[in-house]
């Protein structure tokens, strides 16, 4: 049964620690153009990878918190280290149906030949229980190579995709795996996308890359159909809504990325989303 149709016009939140979750942004465009998008970027505390738990799951509740006092019918944490440390503990808290994301595991599972996979995420995804979960879950017959992707959140979030340096850091993380005989790696960060060219430039056909971002679409559309709120069908020859972007850092770097990846010239809001951790922080 569907909803009223204010209710299922309403808008959906997704929200990153910072540029990533533009990835997961560009396959819900293309899969629902009919849906109104809010994006949040909370770059003034990216990287996520770096803070304890606390602190994520603070944030996350406060930003889905401010989602819904936006008018917000449902919420995208697309982000893979805040859904890993605090997905349960912040759809306890909201009253609006909520998507996380999570390391491709079991596609890499169905995909490797080799039975050999690499995993790159942050160090707080790689060291959660929902990972080591999944793990078992699907691939108890795979061997998981992890690997802490430290650095290459800050280059993303510089716009830094194909520095040389870059390039450098990321051979170190997926030649040994290469030598391991992986021929799958999972791109467990909603960051790591971007990073598609420069991983392919090193690794050619040698491996299979897997983002789950359109995965996670069709989790989004199934998860609207299930409470009744998906939007109308846009009427022929209309375009998509305008996505509403936001950040908390001076969004300078959102917007150049959202005209790199998207193709469109967004207009940048800063916002402000105290929380309990942040306050603490200002106040020291
Ligand atoms: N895009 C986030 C993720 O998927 C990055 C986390 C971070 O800020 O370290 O994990």
């Amino acid at each position: 049964m569907n909803l009223p149709a204010s209710t299922r016009a309403a808008p959906i939140g997704i929200f990153d620690s910072g540029l990533g979750g533009l990835s997961v942004l560009r396959a819900v465009r293309a899969l629902l153009p009919a849906e109104r998008l809010v994006y949040v970027a909370d770059s003034r505390y990216a990287p996520y990878g770096q803070r304890d738990d606390d602190f994520i799951a603070d944030r996350t509740l406060a930003i889905g918190e401010w989602l819904v006092a936006q008018g917000a019918k449902a919420l995208v944490v697309a982000c893979n280290t805040a859904t890993a440390q605090s997905i349960e503990f912040v759809r306890a808290r909201l009253p609006i149906p909520l998507v996380g994301v999570e390391p491709g595991i079991k596609p890499a599972a169905l995909l490797s030949r080799s039975r050999v996979a690499g995993v790159l995420a942050t160090q707080v995804t790689l060291r959660s229980a929902r990972f080591q979960a999944l793990i078992e879950r699907h691939a108890a017959d795979l061997r998981v190579l992890s690997q802490p992707g430290h650095g290459l959140v800050e280059a993303v979030e510089r716009c830094d995709v194909d520095s040389p340096d870059l390039v450098q850091l990321l051979r170190g993380y997926v030649e040994p795996m290469l030598d391991a005989g992986a021929d799958t790696l999972v791109l467990g960060c909603t960051h790591y996308p971007f990073l598609d060219a420069a991983i392919r430039s090193i690794v050619g056909e040698r491996m299979t890359l897997v983002d789950t971002s359109v995965a996670i679409a069709r989790q989004l559309e199934r998860v609207l159909d299930q409470h009744g709120l998906r939007a109308d069908a846009l009427a022929s020859g209309s375009e998509s809504p305008e996505a509403r972007f936001c950040s908390t850092s001076d969004g300078a770097h959102l917007r150049t990325l959202a005209a790199a990846l998207l193709g469109i010239e967004a207009q940048v809001e800063r916002v402000s989303i105290p929380s309990r951790r942040t306050r603490e922080l200002a106040s020291l």
